[in-house]
């Protein structure tokens, strides 16, 4: 009866804000078998692109916790840090913004963002392209992010514009030398973000090359340190963190040197050589990155004989998962400061109205983990469905188009259920509209797909990288997503928490779908044992042939495509023999394409579930 269930699930969401926190109507998580965390002397917890998904994944049990578990989390492992005097750090990489209702639905953006967030006592932290592609989202982070971390803040090569007297300055301190709590370590920190050249003109980012050969740099790895740590919105396998590495390494023969990177959203984990460890810690909190390094780390007793082990887990961000690590329950883990972030939270969301459904979307759409072209794939969906229906432009509707859209544009899958407010922003938290070049000659514009796709030479010739119209986690794959799972004996099972189930116990639960991470340590990274998830390699762009002639081909077309793209499509043309620019270029229809999105949702699919 939906009556009864209605009841019975506000009485249990009910039951999840008094005892279990987590966001209400948050899916529930479901118990796995789990891998141990490993402690050493120095640990950290580390986040990266959160990119405003503080309220976690209501959607996916999985990654359901939200930031005030974490910051009950933290508490604990902070205490336990206490307890066995060794010290815990906690990181964060950048992209905190941008991709999420709870950030981007306010207007101004991140309007409870920024006192959410800061709930959590980040140790250090940096910035991420996200937050400086638009002006007002670089000054945010200046005005609001910077102070509220201030000495924790770390901007080893980023200088903000100050509007007003246009006087530039370090975003933040360049680099933070402090001492642990318990060990009294020295640790000399330095924070980076890639070469990135796609800001806004009121900050500016120096090659890491170039930061490396700063005096200020050179003298701080000179410091006396005990352990130098890194952390930047620079993939691991990047090279401006192997830059940095190799500067600091030059000066520093014997000490551990700890990178926390992001930006490519996957989990990974490397090292640049024995003493130094590297580790990324995924996107959208559905990761908590655990690093800890043992070993003697005091610098007077550093020898060529005397190592340091490491150690990586990639934690789903899962209440059950939670509870196991820190051996608590439902009732003794969330603290009264974590319980008061998941209000602020929940708050945040009412006021924001993130719930309100659009629609009822009738089964999943997956990004890549269905086949494109296939009945489950996003992208099919789009280029079949929408796209025809939404890209029209009334005083062109007669004339025959090819309406190109790139796979980058989506973030999210679309889950089987409400479409919310909250969706759109997951979906497509881009600001894209349609332009067009109208007119173009078929015999061209039919090229155009197969360049952007790298069919032909175009792109080796390219100054741009193709790969940018597709998402992060499409060029940054390595043979890591698929792998079959081997059990072994360090896997525990996840109960209320305390008593691991020795090895391989029959009681052990289904496995759930999720990260099966390889990286260059190995295959134990992530601490709960799933079963893998497929990954489906997608084009860079896909295309709606719409009102084309049944019979023969058209003479012209207009070429339609998302701003966001310009640049490709006019190069691609180019190399098929049309010369056009960005005069050619205008806008097609009125409205974002996530504007169009929703209103399609609204009209072709049922309002309820
Ligand atoms: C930055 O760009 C804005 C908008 O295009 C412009 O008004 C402003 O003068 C520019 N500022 C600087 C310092 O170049
Ligand atoms: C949680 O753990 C405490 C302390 O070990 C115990 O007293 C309590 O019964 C447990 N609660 C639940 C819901 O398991
Ligand atoms: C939690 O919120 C309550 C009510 O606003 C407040 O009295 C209390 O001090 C807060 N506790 C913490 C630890 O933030
Ligand atoms: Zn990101």
């Amino acid at each position: 009866m939906p009556l009864k269930a209605a009841v019975i699930g506000s009485a249990l969401a009910a039951l999840a804000r008094t005892v279990a926190a987590a966001q209400p109507g948050a899916a529930q998580p479901v118990p796995a078998p789990m891998r141990d965390l490993v402690w050493g002397k120095l640990n950290f917890l580390h986040t990266t692109d959160t990119h405003g998904w503080h309220a976690g994944h209501l959607q996916e049990a999985q990654y359901s916790a939200d930031w005030g578990d974490y910051v009950s989390f933290a508490k604990h492992m902070r205490a336990k840090a206490d307890r066995d005097g060794v010290d815990l750090l906690l990181v964060d990489t950048g992209d905190r913004v941008e991709g999420n209702g709870l950030y981007d639905a306010s207007s101004p953006k991140g309007e409870y963002y920024y006192d959410i967030y800061r709930e959590q006592a980040v140790d250090l932290i940096c910035t991420g392209n996200h937050e400086l592609y638009i002006a007002s989202t670089a000054d945010g982070e200046h005005q609001r992010t910077v102070p509220n971390f201030k000495q924790n803040y770390i901007a080893s090569n980023l200088d903000y514009i100050d509007p007003e007297s246009g006087e530039r300055m370090p975003m933040a301190q360049r680099y933070r030398k402090f001492q642990t709590k318990n060990q009294k370590l020295d640790v000399v920190a330095f924070g980076f973000l890639f070469d990135f050249t796609g800001n806004a003109n009121n900050t500016a980012v120096q090659p890491v090359r170039e930061t490396v050969r700063e005096q200020w740099f050179q003298d701080a790895i000179r410091e006396e340190a005990d352990v130098f740590v890194v952390i930047g919105h620079v993939g691991v396998q990047m090279p401006e963190f192997k830059t940095v590495f190799r500067a600091i390494r030059k000066q520093n023969p014997l000490t551990p040197i700890l990178f926390f990177g992001g930006h490519v959203h996957i989990r990974d984990a490397t090292t640049y050589d024995s003493r130094s460890f590297a580790v990324a810690s995924g996107r959208y909190f559905e990761t908590i990155g655990w690093m800890s390094i043992d070993g003697e780390l005091e610098r007077t007793a550093f020898s060529e004989d005397a190592g340091f082990t490491f150690h990586r887990r990639y934690v789903d961000n899962n209440l059950l998962g939670l509870y196991y690590h820190t051996g608590l329950n439902a009732s003794t883990f969330p603290t009264d400061h974590g319980r008061n972030v998941s209000t602020m939270i929940a708050k945040a969301r009412e006021e924001l109205d993130l719930d309100y459904a659009f629609g009822c979307a009738p089964k999943t759409l997956w990004m890549s983990r269905s086949p494109y072209p296939g009945d489950n794939s996003i992208y099919s969906w789009l280029e079949k469905e929408v796209l025809p229906d939404v890209a029209i432009n009334p005083s062109r509707k007669d004339v025959p188009r090819l309406v190109i859209f790139n796979t980058g544009a989506i973030r999210f899958d679309i889950f089987k259920g409400a479409f919310t407010r909250d969706a759109t922003y997951i979906v497509s938290p881009f600001l894209s509209t349609f332009t067009y070049i109208p007119d173009v000659p078929y015999s061209m514009a039919r090229k155009v797909i197969k360049l952007l796709n790298n069919a032909g030479p175009i792109m080796e010739a390219a100054p741009m990288d193709n790969r940018f119209m597709a998402n992060p986690e499409q060029f940054a794959i390595h043979e890591s997503i698929i792998h079959e799972e081997e059990p072994s004996a360090d896997i525990h099972v996840q109960s209320s928490g305390q008593k691991p189930l020795g090895a391989m116990a029959e009681k052990r639960p289904r496995l759930t779908e999720g990260y099966t991470t390889r990286d260059d340590i190995g295959n134990d990274g992530d601490d709960t044992v799933h079963a893998p998830v497929n990954f489906y390699v997608v084009p860079n762009c896909v295309q709606a042939e719409v009102d084309l002639p049944a019979d023969g081909d058209p003479k012209t077309v207009d070429l339609v495509f998302l701003d966001f793209i310009t640049p490709w499509v006019l190069m691609a043309l180019r190399f098929t023999g049309g010369e056009y620019g960005k005069e050619d270029v205008q806008p097609y229809i009125k409205g974002t394409f996530t504007e169009l999105m929703a209103g399609w949702i609204e009209k072709n699919w049922p309002k309820q579930c």
